[in-house]
């Protein structure tokens, strides 16, 4: 199907066949565009920002780049195309055709899936909302405003889906995502992860390294989904979701190639020395990493759920990489392995593994991740700096599950409250490091400039020079 980007919306769903939906896209628009100017990116709206926007889902068309004025940003809805007679790949109903409307019987479970993937989004942006005034240069301030429209794109598709295919309580739902506010005390956002501050870029690209990262494993699961509306969105997104963590991987990076490069060349390690020539030392990002990983490993669930087991058996979501795993799809009789504490020590427990699939998934992330810290260290490694980034142990400061309210070390074990008092301060940030890295922000705005404390990167975006004006702000 053709986009019809003529409309106020742009879409490849024939929005224009539809005028009951348009008419109600058209009327949460107004909505959300108030939702922008109030809790999107502080200070903005007159900025011309080099952006990519989604004017079709074909191969190249989708990136299209132009400078824009986010406020008139053409947030559109967007499916990755159908696949012909695809099937449900797995639970209960494995094997007949996936549905193209919403099954009766599950209807409240689906609902409850895209209105907390929905969530997030706005979430994020709002999380975010600050950042561009302290931006470390043009590049980076142009890449957060790209993933900031993003995320708006995404609150748009799930708003698509809510006011698609649930009628009255969609249209709810698709009101309450403009309502609730990150960080808010009486109307929250659902997921913790999502309520805390991001008040720093060291924050930021740590955020969208291992938080944009549970995003793509969950919208992985999503896209395995047997409603076949939800899965083509998914796939789509997660296009989108690609660049957001490279934001954060190479932002790191950056971040890492400056301070080792002084490691290694100068021979100073002592992060005393390193801070005071304007740099982040390692065990400072060391801490950072772990608050951010721990704090995102919640967000896959608890280690046991029921509603996992629900969703899984109902053909609603899948694991992670589904339609490759070579097993009956159904797991009844299978087992998977969950922390549980016994006589003062973490220790591994068979149980069901329908009920284990948070787990799964949350360990399916932490490769991944694993991965991605490997190639940080191999960077430093370059740069001949003697240091390596460790990621902690699954069990650290965690606040849900069978973990929760138990101390245990970055090293997996067992502390006391006394030791974890004791220790807190090498393994999470402490006042001090928010403060030192508080301080190292402030906008660079000058093209092709980067602030002190962060390298610029490899190349350019959509293949401009660094020095390219990335954000016009006259
Ligand atoms: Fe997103
Ligand atoms: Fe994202």
């Amino acid at each position: 199907m053709d986009i019809a980007y003529g409309d106020r919306i742009p879409n490849n769903v024939g929005l224009s066949d539809n005028k009951a939906l348009q008419r109600a896209l058209e009327q949460w628009q107004p909505a959300f565009v108030d939702w922008w100017s109030e809790m999107g990116p502080d200070g903005s709206a007159s900025l011309d920002v080099y952006l990519r926007t989604a004017v079709s889902v074909h191969k190249g068309g989708w990136a299209h780049f132009d400078y824009v004025k986010m406020p008139e940003y053409r947030w559109g809805i967007f499916l990755s195309p159908a696949e012909p007679a695809r099937s449900i790949n797995f639970g209960a109903h494995k094997g007949r055709p996936a549905w193209q409307t919403v099954p009766g019987e599950y209807r409240s479970a689906l609902r409850r899936i895209i209105v907390t993937q929905g969530d997030t989004e706005p979430a994020s942006v709002e999380q975010q909302r600050h950042l561009g005034r302290t931006a470390p240069s043009l590049y980076d301030l142009r890449n957060l405003y790209q993933i900031n429209v993003e995320e708006g794109r995404h609150l748009w598709a799930m708003v698509y889906l809510l006011h698609a295919f649930f009628g009255r309580d969609g249209r709810e739902e698709a009101e309450a995502l403009l309502q609730r506010r990150s960080g808010d005390t009486d109307n929250p956002r659902i997921l913790g992860a999502f309520n805390e501050r991001t008040p720093d870029w060291l924050s930021f690209f740590m955020f969208t390294f291992f938080t944009d990262r549970d995003g793509k494993f969950q919208l992985c699961a999503l896209a395995e989904s047997g409603f076949d509306p939800l899965s083509r969105t998914a796939r789509f997104m997660l296009i989108e979701e690609a660049h957001h963590m490279f934001v954060g991987e190479s932002g790191i990076g950056r971040v890492i190639e400056r301070t080792a490069e002084m490691m290694g060349s100068e021979g100073i390690d002592d992060p005393v020395q390193l801070r005071s020539l304007g740099l982040i030392d390692l065990p400072t990002l060391q801490r950072y990493l772990n608050l951010h990983y721990s704090i995102t490993l919640d967000l896959f669930g608890a280690d046991q759920s029921s509603n996992a087991a629900t969703f899984y058996t109902a053909g609603l979501k899948g694991r992670y990489g589904e339609s490759k795993i070579d097993d009956d799809h159904e797991l009844h009789g299978a087992e998977y392995p969950i922390l549980d504490v016994a006589g003062g020590r973490l220790v591994t427990r068979e149980v069901p593994m329908l009920s284990a699939l948070n787990e799964r998934l949350r360990d399916d992330f932490v490769k991944d991740t694993e991965a991605g810290v490997a190639r940080w260290n191999k960077l430093i490694a370059r740069k001949g700096a003697r240091f390596a980034l460790n990621v902690p142990h699954k069990g650290f400061n965690r606040s849900i599950g069978a973990l929760a309210g138990v101390r245990v070390d970055p090293a997996g074990r067992v502390v006391s409250d006394s030791e974890w008092e004791a220790h807190v301060a090498d393994w999470l940030p402490s006042q001090p490091d928010r403060e030192y890295v508080a301080s190292l922000m402030g906008r660079v705005a000058e093209p092709g400039r980067f602030a002190n404390w962060i390298a610029p990167p490899g190349r350019g975006i959509d293949g401009k020079p660094l020095d390219f004006e990335y954000v016009r702000f006259d």
